[in-house]
């Protein structure tokens, strides 16, 4: 075992603090990592806040942190995939069974045993699994990514999650070219919905809160932009939508977009507010439409985001920050006040 240096919150009303974790020593299947970047998800504030308690409640101290890209520092003797020196990243999960349905199919975010990259059970050190807001990471192999060399890293951190996030459930819903893709929502996921809708070849449409953001959805490839609030703009697209994907954080009026579905068209919730959403069910039966939700993405298909990525050259449009600032960085989530991801300069720490 060995020390690294992290940030952690040690109550849900606490601040984040600097702290020094244990790491374990790679085994022979393991990959150990300098973390050099790490991007800040809303999910790491619900986190730490302690807002899931329902369905997973916190445990402290809590290092938070999946959107995490860095350099392999060694590597243990039957890892085949990286060597030492070699980039890498590491997302959502650290391990499943591998050997249930999900796993096989690699869907391990359907995993009944599943390990999240942060406060989940620890298999090896005990407690509890420790994120990226860390100067250094120890990951099975089978669950890190390799990183396209022609991505800014700062800004290739954030498709770890925020870009996964939005990527598989597009795949899932056949949004390509011809189709008409809402993204509601222009946070950390919403702008890479954006920018992987565009891509896909989708015609795109954000639908903000923040009559602000109206030119920047555009630059980040939107082809029409709503304000969600104005009632006359969304009343000019009910019954339109092949997909919505519904990025929001906090608690909103979903039916104002379910109504804007065609037949058959399908809303993704995959912002998760603390509280349950009110859905009226006529809105859904009229249509024929569906509401689901989607978490993160399997392994597999983390890589195939990864590359797609490298092919579009696309990543999140981040504001790097010390880890120093991280207690900022989460008043200003909380307003929706970054454009569109925080990304923390893990060098940062080493003044710590
Ligand atoms: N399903 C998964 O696997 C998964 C993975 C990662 C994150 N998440 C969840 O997804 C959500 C978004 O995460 P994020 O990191 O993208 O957060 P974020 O950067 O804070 O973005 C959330 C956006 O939601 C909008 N919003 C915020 N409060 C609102 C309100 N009261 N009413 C209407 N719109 C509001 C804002 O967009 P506008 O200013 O444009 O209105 C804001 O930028 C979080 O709940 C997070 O936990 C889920
Ligand atoms: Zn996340
Ligand atoms: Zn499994």
């Amino acid at each position: 075992m060995y020390k690294a240096k992290a940030y952690s919150a040690s109550s849900e009303m606490s601040p984040m603090a600097p702290t020094t974790i244990t790491r374990r020593d790679p085994t022979e299947r393991d990959v150990q990592i300098e973390i050099l970047f790490c991007g800040i998800c809303h999910s790491d504030l619900h986190q730490v806040r302690n807002e899931w308690k329902d369905a997973m409640p916190t445990v402290y101290p809590c290092v938070p942190g999946h959107e995490i890209v860095g350099r392999v520092t060694s590597v243990g003797s039957e890892v085949t995939k990286f060597k030492k020196g070699d980039l890498a990243a590491v997302g959502c999960m650290v391990d499943s069974d591998r050997t249930c349905p999900e796993c096989r199919a690699g869907l391990e975010q359907f995993c009944p045993n599943f390990t999240l990259t942060y406060n989940f059970p620890d298999k090896h050190l005990g407690g509890v699994t420790y994120g990226g807001y860390s100067d250094s990471i120890v990951v099975d192999e089978r669950f890190v990514l390799r990183v396209p060399a022609n991505l800014d890293l700062a800004g290739a951190a954030p498709s770890l999650c925020a870009g996964i996030t939005t990527y598989s459930p597009m795949r899932h819903w056949g949004v390509t070219k011809g189709k008409k893709v809402g993204v509601v929502g222009l946070g950390g996921l919403g702008h890479m919905g954006v920018k992987i809708a565009h891509a896909l070849g989708a015609h795109v449409v954000v639908f903000t809160t923040s009559p602000s953001k109206r030119e920047d959805a555009r630059r980040l490839g939107a082809d029409e932009v709503v304000i969600s609030k104005n009632a006359d703009e969304m009343q000019k697209h009910a019954g339109s939508f092949d997909f919505i994907l519904d990025a929001v954080s906090a608690d909103h009026d979903i039916n104002a977009f379910i109504n804007l579905l065609r037949r058959d068209g399908n809303l993704t919730m995959v912002g998760a507010p603390e509280k349950p959403l009110a859905v009226s069910v006529f809105g859904l039966i009229m249509g024929r439409r569906s509401l689901s939700g989607s978490p993160i993405g399997g392994i597999p298909e983390t890589q195939e985001m990864l590359d797609f990525c490298g092919q579009h050259n696309l990543t999140a449009d981040v504001e790097v920050i010390p880890i120093q600032k991280v207690n900022e960085a989460y008043e200003r989530l909380l307003n929706s006040n970054v454009k569109y991801r925080f990304s923390i300069d893990m060098a940062s720490l080493k003044s710590e």
